[in-house]
């Protein structure tokens, strides 16, 4: 990705806004190498930095079936496909399958097919209820002890729909997966961290609503 996709929107710098910085990129594929993923779920594929990292985790981990579940309904529309062509330059589409739903329609059509993922990554829609939404499914999608990934924590929509999982369903945080991010400055100035990898619990587990915790 050093050269940047074939091409992006008619929007000033829009591929440094909404691309994830190769740095990230380098941690999420050094992540998901040491994670031996075989099958990832990724809701939001746009310019494909952080899918071109997986696919290359996925390549060197070199698993009997792996698979890269890629979720983005506006790939075409907004992007005229160029993260999915650099996808094909690299090969990798011979282990990624993009669906072109809204990740609330995507997941629950994975989960109702039996899919499931080592670990996923999260860089869709921001909206705190979509967000919430992706977690909801990807807790049942990730196998107990998977991972989950989130960008853009930074944004207090995202954060808190995060947040909801961490204090109430016992999803630790991978501090060591992205160094140096707590000093981060998102945009806005809203501080914190960008990435934050998440381990489920194993076994899974169902809390009453009466261990409801308040985040
Ligand atoms: C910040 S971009 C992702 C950037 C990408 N990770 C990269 O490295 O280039 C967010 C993407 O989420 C997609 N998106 C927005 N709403 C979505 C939804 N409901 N389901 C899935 N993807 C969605 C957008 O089309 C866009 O491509």
């Amino acid at each position: 990705m050093q050269d940047g996709p074939p091409r992006t929107r008619d929007q000033e710098g829009d591929f440094e806004t909404v691309t994830v910085p190769e740095q990230h990129c380098d941690q999420l594929r050094d992540l998901m190498i040491a994670e031996g993923a075989e099958t990832v779920v990724e809701v939001g594929l746009a310019y494909a930095s952080s899918a071109l990292a997986i696919g290359e985790a996925l390549a060197t981990i070199d698993r009997p079936n792996p698979r890269h579940i890629i979720i983005d309904p506006f790939q075409k529309r907004e992007f005229s496909n160029a993260g999915w062509d650099l996808l094909c330059s690299a090969g990798l589409d011979a282990i990624a399958t993009l669906m072109v739903t809204p990740s609330s329609l995507a997941l629950p059509q994975l989960l109702t097919e039996g899919f499931v993922a080592d670990a996923a990554f999260v860089d869709g829609s921001h909206r705190f209820h979509e967000v919430f939404v992706d977690l909801y499914f990807l807790r049942k999608i990730v196998r107990p002890g998977g991972l989950i990934v989130i960008d853009d924590d930074w944004w207090p929509s995202v954060h808190t729909a995060v947040q909801y999982y961490e204090k109430n369903l016992g999803w630790t945080v991978i501090s060591a997966a992205f160094p140096g991010e707590t000093a981060g400055v998102g945009p806005k100035g809203n501080r914190g961290a960008r990435c934050k990898a998440y381990r489920l619990p194993d076994p899974a587990f169902e809390p009453s609503f009466e261990d409801f915790r308040a985040f």
